[in-house]
């Protein structure tokens, strides 16, 4: 079993950096249904929860008068490729397994195809395809889920029952 927890990745300063750009809120919310997801896909849950904290973590904002232009961040968004190289580097820092870090990597650098000039459905793990799904429930117009506010301690301790959920389903047969 891993020793990384969701708490220790998400309290490390790569991501508390670039976090605040897409939103703890989102990140957080999308971990939790990625949990769920995992359990009905019978996905490990260790990996799926680490895939959708981390799957936004590419993004960068991009603003013109003080306010975020989607579309303009649309055709210029890479991401998910960003996103797939910074998770795999933070845990490897964090002493994750290479093999961990890479599914963990792929599954964010899959988890959407608006980068890409042809589509991934029907060509996903099934891993991959729970991020994918965890994601698009907290999907709103307009990029609006990435401004959801959620304070660092409430954070902190959705995560930690997080934690425990899936160091407990990881134990059952
Ligand atoms: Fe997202």
């Amino acid at each position: 079993m891993s020793n990384v927890t969701l708490v220790d990745v998400f309290k490390h300063r790569i991501t508390q950096k670039y976090l605040q750009r897409s939103g703890i809120n989102h990140a957080v919310t999308v971990a939790c249904y990625a949990y769920d997801l995992s359990l009905e896909e019978e996905v490990d849950p260790d990996l799926a929860t680490k895939s959708a904290l981390l799957h936004d973590m590419g993004h960068y904002e991009w603003y013109r008068d003080g306010k975020w232009d989607y579309e303009e961040y649309r055709r210029h968004d890479i991401h998910a490729i960003k996103g797939a190289e910074r998770a795999h580097k933070l845990l490897i820092r964090l002493g994750e397994s290479r093999t961990t870090a890479k599914e963990v990597s792929l599954a964010v650098l899959l988890h959407t195809d608006s980068y890409l000039p042809f589509e991934l459905k029907g060509k996903r793990t099934a891993l991959q395809e729970v991020v994918r799904k965890a994601d698009e429930k907290d999907e709103q117009p307009q990029g609006l889920h990435h401004y959801k506010e959620m304070d660092k301690s409430e954070a902190l301790k959705i995560l930690h029952q997080l934690d425990l959920a899936v160091a407990k389903a990881k134990k059952m047969p």
